[in-house]
């Protein structure tokens, strides 16, 4: 959450912010800030407010050349949505400008011990960093300074100082929130996610946590925390333009869910050379001779999670839990003799599941992280990781991770098996079943025959109950409207309550085996009042079905099943003018518990 930019080179600095924060955005948008240099009277200027980017390239049109500089978009955890809380955040003499990311938890104490006499203009546990900064840098030089603050720190950052004294640096630090330098002729670029350095950076180098960096125009050095330099590996920034932009797409949503035919594909391709896996065979016999698999996951990862156990039981004999990680960090749930845990996370940064992962980590257990960002902390930090291949994923409410999550755990499962049919076939076969739906989908004339209402549910057996719960996700992240994923034998036992005249109930029918019961719950609630939809495959599909899916592997079927659904809440959304990409009160990578 919160998306941090800072340049330093020959080019102008608030150009490279202002597109990055624009491109960060997602991780945050309840305020956005910038900090420059100001040459004719050699301070650092500060423009911040609440409010979208926009807002703060409007503001900053006038803003005279500075080659150096930091910004920020924000998502609120210390202090109200306002101007004063908006970073970048300064010391009390303003000496130090400062954009930080994560969560300070010991900044009362810090506060308290060190910081009685300071005066504070925001609520935010940043300003504590930068007036302790201060506070140090008047007996210490400022590295020292920087650092000794860094280590009185409890919680996470992502850090980038500026010092008034010295404008020729940018002084930059993280601990468990992701932070990246971008490397080019023309600078040094730092950022919270790699999308911002597209464009600037030829060069990128991921920071290991509790890392010091000193960025000036010319070079970068990085140091641990007592000052003894680290190695810089920079690799090549593998993103281009498309992977940034929404193309000819209305919103990032809709381009996204048309990617995800060619994100299964692109899979199918990063797994398999011709009939072989690509997979490390240590991943496999782990899986094998574990006894329980645990999957960890937080919101659409976890749903995943659910599809991904149904696949392993079917496919294997390895009894798989899956747990909201938010519960499992604190809850010591009882673990088999020999488990192996399996951290599903399209961000790789949620910071429930780094919760779970270092006390997994103190334990030894062996871990496993399938992310969309192979830099990720969660990525690092596992015994072993698998990368999703979905490409950027920049709307908020996730879409392509999902399929590739499913995607990724079809192929594990399929691996361990007996391998009884072929895989790689059917996620082609269902890669072009998506693809046929979406040339010819007609989601918005029912959406604005139906979802009027301000509540709805979606219900489903077996492997359309987990896709029901993800649909449910979807429809009420985007369009607030109030919607509740169910299975569909369990609405009768207390929840038929809230049924009434016109309330929507969507059902998901892709199992021919309990095709008879699902239709039955259907009648129990149509004689109710429900207004009823049906999401059905062909080998399911009877008079008067909406939308009709081409068969695919039965195991396989919520690869194409949850597709309808993204599209209905996308055009829910829509309908109500709400802003799709960015809906209210959320980002994307929750980096805070
Ligand atoms: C919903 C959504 C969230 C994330 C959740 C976990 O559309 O995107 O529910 O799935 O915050 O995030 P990751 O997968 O990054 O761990």
């Amino acid at each position: 959450m919160c998306g941090i930019v800072g340049f330093i080179g020959n080019q102008n600095a608030k150009e490279i912010i202002l597109n990055g924060l624009t491109r960060l955005e997602y991780r945050g948008y309840d305020s956005a800030g910038l900090s420059l240099f100001n040459n004719r009277y050699q301070i650092f200027d500060v423009y911040k407010d609440e409010g979208r980017v926009q807002k703060l390239i409007d503001s900053t049109l006038n803003a005279p050349f500075s080659n150096i500089g930091i910004g920020h978009t924000r998502w609120a955890t210390h202090g109200k949505v306002n101007q004063e809380n908006s970073h970048p955040h300064y010391s009390q003499t303003r000496r130090f400008i400062i954009v930080h990311n994560g969560v300070i938890e010991n900044y009362q104490q810090l506060k308290d011990q060190y910081l009685s006499k300071s005066n504070f203009t925001s609520d935010t546990d940043t300003e504590v960093i930068a007036q302790l900064i201060e506070t140090f840098a008047q007996t210490l030089h400022v590295e020292n300074a920087i650092t000794t603050t860094l280590k009185l720190l409890h919680g996470s950052y992502a850090l980038l100082v500026l010092d008034s004294n010295d404008p020729e640096k940018i002084y930059a630090a993280k601990y468990k929130s992701p932070l990246i330098v971008g490397h080019s002729e023309s600078g040094i670029t730092i950022a919270s996610d790699l999308m911002a350095l597209v464009g600037y950076s030829d060069t990128y180098h991921a920071l290991e946590d509790k890392s010091f960096v000193v960025a000036r125009r010319e070079d970068v050095k990085i140091f641990n925390l007592d000052h003894v330099p680290l190695d810089i590996k920079f690799k090549p920034i593998e993103l281009d333009d498309s992977d940034t932009t929404k193309g000819d797409y209305p919103h990032y949503m809709m381009k996204e869910i048309h990617e995800q035919p060619s994100v299964i594909r692109r899979i199918i391709t990063n797994y398999y050379d011709k009939e072989q896996s690509l997979i490390k065979p240590e991943i496999l016999s782990v899986m094998r001779d574990s006894d329980r698999i645990y999957i960890l996951a937080a919101g659409t990862s976890m749903h995943a999670g659910l599809v991904g156990k149904q696949l392993i039981e079917r496919l294997t004999s390895i009894p798989v839990e899956v747990h909201i990680a938010s519960e499992f960090a604190y809850q010591n749930p009882l673990i088999s003799k020999n488990p192996l845990f399996i951290l599903v996370t399209q961000s790789g940064e949620t910071a429930d599941l780094r919760a779970c992962l270092v006390s997994i980590n103190e334990r030894n257990y062996r871990s496993l992280t399938i992310t969309n960002v192979p830099t990720s902390t969660l990525a690092r930090e596992a015994t072993y990781f698998l990368e999703l291949y979905a490409g950027p994923e920049i709307a908020v409410a996730s879409t392509k991770a999902y399929v590739a999550q499913v995607s990724v755990l079809a192929i594990l499962a399929y691996e361990l098996s007996t391998k009884s049919f072929d895989l790689k076939k059917e996620m082609s076969i269902a890669a072009t079943s998506m693809e046929h739906f979406l040339e010819s989908e007609k989601i918005l004339d029912i959406v604005r025959l139906f979802l009027t209402r301000r509540n709805c549910f979606f219900i489903g057996r077996g492997l359309d109950y987990c896709v029901g719960l993800e649909a449910a996700l979807k429809l009420k992240e985007i369009s607030y409207i109030q919607t509740e994923g169910f299975a569909a034998g369990e609405l009768k036992h207390g929840t038929i309550a809230l049924i009434e005249d016109g309330t929507p109930v969507i059902a998901l029918i892709s199992d021919p085996k309990i095709n008879g019961n699902t239709r039955s719950n259907l009648k129990e609630v149509q004689s109710r009042g429900a207004y009823t939809f049906h999401i059905v495959t062909e080998s399911c599909k009877r008079d008067g079905d909406e939308v009709i899916l081409e068969d695919v592997h039965p195991l396989l079927t919520p690869l194409v099943m949850v597709v309808p659904t993204q599209l209905i809440a996308y055009y829910a959304a829509l309908e109500r003018s709400y802003d799709i990409d960015k809906p209210r009160n959320l980002a994307k990578s929750v980096t805070v518990e």
